[in-house]
């Protein structure tokens, strides 16, 4: 059987994922997006950020011929291909809720191209959209501008994206769960049969439902997962006030527990990224707008707000006032394994060291270019974990990139003008730190 050939609008982290992902299985892919050097960029064989294994997936795909990236050219994406997903971005508006300009115009643009389409076409959402979008903003765009009727003359599914930023290419080719909300049963079995040559023997379960049941189960999903993360970050609050008391015992010990299950149960300094903070809040409003008021979620919001503050009240607890004093930030992007900063915990600490009149010194092993971008000359950059910690008075670990759990107590007494460390994401052993420096960690008690 021919495989369907594939077109993707819009090479966001999402986009070129799903695209090098099927064009690595062998699905000839048109990835399309309305800037020029992204696409210019990926016709290289190169990413426009940073992901471990997709630069070298990518060049493959582009090599072997099954990869080809155009400039906005919705028309020769459809009318080449026989099923094109969306996934353009939909970014937060002041108010939480989302902006639905992009996926308005790609729904536009696609509805235009199928005008001129003879064979059956089916379009697959795969932007997070707050559940209501695909049906009452993409359909009735499709209608419009093709003068055609989706169910009869094309298909229309709704499939959310699970991936995670550092580890998108293995997220994207091992899936738990794969959900299609489908406007039809014709949608849906392209959909799935799609899924079945894609994951072949490793087909996870599939999941079949309406196009707003699909749209919510991501945003559930990523609401969950910030729940457990502010769940988790209270307990660890909870912990600094009883002596003794340590939340990574607690979270292993509650993580055992079938029913709970122990991933997403690291405190810290809270959840940042392009997903969780924008999720949450797009939730909140839409939830607002169907006339419930989601006061759980506001509290996990409220949560994850307060929490990298914490790094900057521990700073004053051990230096009093921070005026003059040098701070070395290990960290900076979001997670480890990305130069993604949105939203990146270490921007309220930024602000907040800056405001108390503190120095900052940071180190990132790959976001310090887009950090720059963020804070410009506002603070200093060090080109290694060494110079970033030398003759500071206090260190805060940010972001738990790999090569900071290899700084042993005697390397930051050897550098540190003053050895205080701040652990804000607990990957130090507190014993053997807490024994050699001034070392406060969150969720622990004293
Ligand atoms: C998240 C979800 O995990 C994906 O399933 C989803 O597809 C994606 O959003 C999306 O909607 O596109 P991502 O934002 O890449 O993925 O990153 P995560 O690994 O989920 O981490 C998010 C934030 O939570 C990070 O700042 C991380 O440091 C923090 N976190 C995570 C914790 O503070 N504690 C934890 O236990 C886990």
């Amino acid at each position: 059987m021919r495989k369907p050939q594939i077109s993707v609008i819009g090479v966001g982290y999402v986009g070129l994922c799903t695209a090098v992902g099927l064009a690595s299985k062998g699905f000839k892919v048109i990835a399309c997006d309305i800037d020029p050097e992204k696409i210019r960029k990926i016709n290289q064989g190169v990413p426009p950020f940073f992901e471990p294994e997709l630069q070298e997936k990518l060049a493959e795909s582009i090599k072997a011929g099954n990869l080809q990236g155009i400039v906005n050219q919705t028309d020769k994406a459809v009318k080449e291909t026989d099923i094109t997903y969306v996934a353009v971005g939909t970014p937060s508006k002041p108010d939480g809720s989302i902006e639905l300009q992009f996926i308005e115009s790609a729904a536009s643009n696609i509805g235009q191209a199928l005008k001129h389409k003879d064979s059956y076409h089916m379009t697959v959402i795969k932007s997070t959209v707050v559940p209501g979008t695909t049906q009452n903003v993409v359909l009735p765009a499709f209608e419009r501008e093709s003068k055609k009727k989706v169910g009869k003359d094309f298909g229309l599914c709704m499939n959310p994206e699970f991936l995670r930023q550092g580890s998108a290419f293995q997220d994207t080719l091992n899936a738990d769960r794969v959900v299609i909300g489908s406007f039809d049963k014709k949608s849906g079995d392209t959909l799935e049969a799609l899924y079945k040559d894609f994951y072949s023997q490793r087909l996870p379960p599939i999941i079949r439902t309406t196009l707003s049941t699909a749209e919510l189960i991501k945003y559930a999903s990523n609401a969950m997962l910030a729940t457990k993360i502010s769940f988790i970050n209270t307990i660890a609050n909870i912990c600094e006030k009883i002596p003794g008391a340590d939340v990574k015992v607690v979270a292993t010990a509650m993580g055992l527990d079938k029913r709970i299950g122990s991933l997403f149960l690291d405190a810290g300094l809270g959840y940042g990224g392009s997903c969780f903070p924008k999720d949450v809040k797009a939730l909140i409003a839409c939830s607002k707008a169907f006339g419930y008021d989601p006061e759980l979620l506001d509290s996990v919001e409220h949560v994850n707000k307060k929490q990298p503050l914490k790094a900057v009240e521990f700073c004053k607890q051990h230096l009093g006032n921070l005026k003059g004093k040098k701070i070395a930030l290990l960290g900076l992007a979001f997670k480890p394994d990305t130069d993604d900063m949105r939203e990146a915990r270490v921007i309220p600490i930024v602000n907040q060291l800056l405001k108390e009149g503190a120095k900052i010194n940071a180190y990132d092993p790959v976001a310090i270019q887009v950090a720059k971008g963020l804070f410009g000359e506002k603070i200093e950059y060090a080109s290694s974990a060494n110079d970033c910690l030398r003759n500071a008075d206090a260190a805060i670990l940010v972001t738990e990139w790999p090569e900071f759990k290899k700084i042993a107590p005697a390397d930051f007494k050897k550098l540190m003008r003053n050895p205080v460390l701040i652990d804000g994401r607990r990957i130090y052993d507190p014993e053997t730190y807490g024994s050699e420096l001034t070392f406060t960690a969150i969720g622990l008690g004293k």
